[in-house]
């Protein structure tokens, strides 16, 4: 279990790194990210280069038994690369130039930012690529984070070679992007700009296009560098740090090239949902890369500094959020930082060791935790144990949160509540891209899958076929990769398993923030109207009772499907909201509204009992989570009661037989309990679906 922290040195006079050292010991750390932001320091001038200083802190650190997770330091260009290099700055929208002062101000796609950036990761391979401190690489730092898209000079050309790749003639762009609307038709790719400032909406499909550019600009930094240290004899892991569900990065794209996924997770103590949202992100990297643990790259010890109101954690919280990275994945757990900055930005971000000293609440939280950490055995592989997988696409995303939809709809919020729908259930859950979809699952549910890739339905169609239920909708299978509506209607990939016909959306309305165009209100104005939320609903019988759906009511006909539920109020009164089919071996489900609350509670309920799917542990207390990783299942009491379960197994940390476990609030408990006999093991091999792997010349990075 890896244990540590962003660790700054050059923050700090030289004589704070020897009490540093003796303190990440008595810690427990084993590894630190070091040097994240630490460029200016390394190269001062352009022809001036200081190692001298790293070099003695990785010798401090060596000496102490504490690994080195090497960072590039490629996120934060020196002053003296904005000031001689202009056109390594990114820009907005509106083509003005982020500034330097901050950090993040480059350019992906700048040929001169990546010259530079790749001069020094060259200089830092060379020295430290068999230093035996350097057990891992760290690779620039939360890509895309402040700033989601760039559209400079440098975007713009980087974005017409990226184009020529893809579609090699014009006319095929054309095509793809509809071009005939509104008179967009290109006679070349050098008439294409990034989508900048324009009098109204952008042409949807070059929308659609410059996210996937701009996803894969800032993986080809992180490739750049990745191949570079290569160049070098760097054999350490290589990896860089995600953020979750992190909308401008296809991270589903980037995890081949990881050699272990990272992920930085920071739960927002004021969000009721919290436990759930960071069940789901840690699910999420946990899919990434099926079988293989991740590690828990950055959390905070206690209160942030960037939100707006910045609560502490409440005692215990640390250990019990740690606990579920652990329960889903994760095997190593990292903080943003080690000590606490007296400088900057960040200096009210807590760390582990704070400001204030060792005397404090949470420099014990951290030193307890430590010594559980190192005390837990070897853990299983994070096996492939969800039965149930819930789908969740960037590509989707991008298209679904375009404008000029029936209704506004946010996507993560979304999944999140038909996530939320397994997780307090304790059922566990896969996230997966519609392609990965596999026979190794009985239950699938895809919401909001508005764009879906041919091989996405093929693999659906499959699962279906092979005995799997699938539950689809609302607003799922209505337009191809390149957001264009296919012939012959909606829902046309997926209608033979659904055995629907889907005639139109049916949006509810409620407070309109009028658009972006001629009358609409201000940015601001139209969120306070949205966060009001008095938005329309629709209400549906099912197995008796009323229930609620919002978003839209959808205009669908039953071919040959079974009406489960119908919408009992509103324009589509009468017709289905869920519906059932059997199709191969298994059965298509349709659900034609978002239902909320007691209605997404009641739905879910009725496609477990159809599937057959259970719970890590059954009939746990309110507040109880509990994940299973291989034979280890952890429970975590977020409630605020002493608890007690019932369950058979041997206490994975003092090797004691249990039969009941009682758990103060925020307690946790690692038990090794296999799966019961009486549930199967996944029935088949996982399929791997197919994909086209061509390469895009330039970084080797799949072709879409
Ligand atoms: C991110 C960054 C860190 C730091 C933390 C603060 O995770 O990677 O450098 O800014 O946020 O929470």
């Amino acid at each position: 279990m890896l244990y540590g922290a962003d660790y700054n040195p050059d923050q700090w006079p030289e004589d704070v790194w020897d009490e540093d050292v003796r303190l990440m010991q008595e810690a427990g750390v084993n590894i630190v990210s070091l040097g994240i932001f630490a460029w200016s320091r390394i190269q001062p001038a352009e022809d001036v280069w200081d190692f001298d200083w790293l070099d003695t802190v990785i010798g401090k650190l060596h000496a102490g038994g504490i690994g080195v997770n090497l960072a590039t330091a490629t996120a934060s260009p020196p002053p003296w690369v904005s000031a001689t290099y202009p056109e390594t700055l990114p820009a907005d929208e509106s083509g003005a130039s982020y500034w330097p002062g901050s950090r993040q101000h480059f350019a992906p796609s700048s040929p001169t930012y990546r010259r530079l950036a790749g001069e020094l990761v060259r200089r830092l391979a060379e020295r430290y690529a068999h230093h035996p401190a350097v057990i891992m690489w760290h690779v620039g730092n939360e890509f895309g984070c402040h700033l989601p898209m760039d559209f400079s000079d440098a975007a713009r050309d980087a974005y017409r070679v990226w184009l020529r790749d893809k579609y090699a003639t014009i006319d095929a762009l054309n095509g793809a992007w509809g071009t005939s609307f509104w008179s967009q038709r290109y006679g070349s790719f050098d008439e294409i700009f990034p989508p900048r400032l324009a009098p109204y909406s952008h042409n949807p499909s070059s929308m659609l296009d410059f996210r996937r550019f701009t996803s894969d600009m800032l993986l080809e930094c992180y490739l750049m560098e990745r191949a570079i240290l290569h160049e070098a004899g760097a054999a350490q892991p290589i990896t860089t740090n995600f953020m979750g569900p992190f909308k401008p990065a296809d991270y589903r794209r980037w995890a081949p090239f990881m050699d272990v996924i990272a992920d930085d997770c920071y739960p927002d103590p004021s969000n009721p949902h919290r436990v759930r949202d960071a069940a789901f992100q840690r699910d999420l990297v946990r899919s990434l890369k099926p079988g293989v643990p991740w590690l828990l790259w950055e959390q905070a010890t206690d209160a942030v500094n960037w939100r707006p109101s910045n609560p502490g954690k409440r005692p215990g919280a640390l250990i019990a959020e740690t606990a579920q990275s652990i329960a889903r994945g994760a095997d190593g757990i990292m903080f943003f930082q080690w000590r606490q900055s007296r400088a900057g930005s960040e200096k009210f971000h807590s760390a582990m060791l704070p400001h204030a000293g060792t005397e404090t609440r949470v420099w014990n939280a951290v030193t307890e935790l430590g010594a559980r950490l190192a005390a837990l055995p070897e853990l299983p592989a994070p096996g492939r144990d969800a039965r149930v997988a819930l789908v969740f696409d960037w590509e989707a995303w991008w298209a679904v949160e375009e404008r000029d939809h029936p209704t506004e709809i946010d996507y993560l919020a979304l999944v999140l509540e038909w996530y939320g729908g397994f997780h307090a259930r304790n059922i566990q859950v896969d996230i997966v891209g519609p392609e990965e979809v596999d026979a190794g699952y009985d239950l699938v549910v895809a919401p909001a899958l508005y764009l879906l890739r041919d091989e996405g339905a093929a693999a659906l169609a499959r699962f279906v076929d092979g005995g799997g239920i699938l539950l689809a909708g609302p607003f799922t299978d209505i337009v191809d990769e390149h957001d264009q509506f296919r012939s012959g209607g909606f829902v046309t990939q997926l209608a033979p398993v659904l055995g629907v016909r889907f005639e139109d959306f049916g949006a509810l309305g409620g407070v309109s923030t009028g658009g972006a165009g001629v009358g609409a209100l201000s940015p601001h104005a139209a969120q306070a109207a949205r966060a009001t939320g008095a938005a329309a609903t629709v209400t549906f019988g099912l197995d008796g009772a009323s229930l609620c759906g919002r978003l839209v009511a959808e205009r669908v006909h039953a071919v040959d499907a079974t009406v489960v539920a119908s919408f009992e109020t509103g324009l589509t009164a009468g017709s289905p909201a869920l519906t059932r089919h059997p199709h191969g071996s298994g059965e298509g489900w349709y659900v034609a509204t978002q239902p909320v609350a007691a209605g997404l509670d009641a739905v879910v309920a009725t496609v477990i009992e159809a599937s057959g799917v259970r719970p890590v542990v059954a009939g746990l207390p309110a507040g109880v989570e509990a994940a299973r990783r291989g034979d280890l299942v952890t429970l975590i009491n977020h409630g605020d009661v002493r608890v007690e379960i019932a369950i058979e197994g041997i206490d994975a940390e003092t090797g004691a037989p249990v039969e009941r476990v009682a758990l103060e609030s925020q307690g946790v408990a690692f038990v090794h309990a296999p799966a019961a006999a009486s549930e199967p093991a996944r029935k088949t091999e996982p399929f791997v679906a197919e994909r086209s792997e061509a390469s895009i010349a330039t970084a080797g990075i799949p072709a879409r």
